[in-house]
């Protein structure tokens, strides 16, 4: 027996295999839309839910450092294309400089509905470059 982790990376035995898991989800949860359980099992977007640096380590450049492996890894991992993020409104700036921006080039029906919003937040959206070495 063994488990792996798959995404939707575009690599053909994961696609064979996540169509395969989208179909036994299918026909086990009947009363689930497909379309959802298309959405959730093959989106390329990630989500930050939570993301903060100790108090006393802040505005040291760890945070942008963690967000740099992080699009690292979700791209050359995940085959992750963007990111997406309910700011803490005091939080805005910090994800500014982190290349994230308000407007929201994912078409909404790909993360309406999934994401949790909440007040006092805004969602924001990073797009993470192809080619960009963003770690040394
Ligand atoms: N508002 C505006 N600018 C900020 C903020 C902020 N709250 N925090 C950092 N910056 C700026 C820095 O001044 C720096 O600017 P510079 O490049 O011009 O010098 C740049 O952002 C990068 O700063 P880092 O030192 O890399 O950031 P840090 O290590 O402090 O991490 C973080 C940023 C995660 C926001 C941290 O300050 C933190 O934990 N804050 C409290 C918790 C929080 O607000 N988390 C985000 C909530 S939203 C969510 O979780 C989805």
């Amino acid at each position: 027996l063994k488990f792996v982790c798959l995404s939707n990376d575009g690599i053909d035995q994961h696609m064979i295999w996540l169509v395969g898991l989208k179909n036994i989800f299918a026909r086990q949860l009947p009363n689930m839309p497909k379309e959802y359980i298309v959405r959730l099992v093959m989106d390329r977007f990630g989500e930050i839910a939570f993301c903060a640096i100790t108090a006393d380590e802040q505005v040291k450049g760890y945070g942008t450092r963690l967000m740099n492996h992080l699009k690292q890894h979700a791209r050359d991992e995940d085959g992750l294309t963007h990111f997406l993020t309910y700011a803490d409104n005091n939080a805005v700036g910090y994800f500014i400089k982190q290349g994230f921006t308000k407007e929201i080039h994912l078409e909404k029906d790909r993360w309406h509905g999934y994401i949790k919003d909440y007040d006092g937040g805004i969602l924001m959206e990073c797009r993470i470059d192809p080619k960009l070495p963003y770690t040394d």
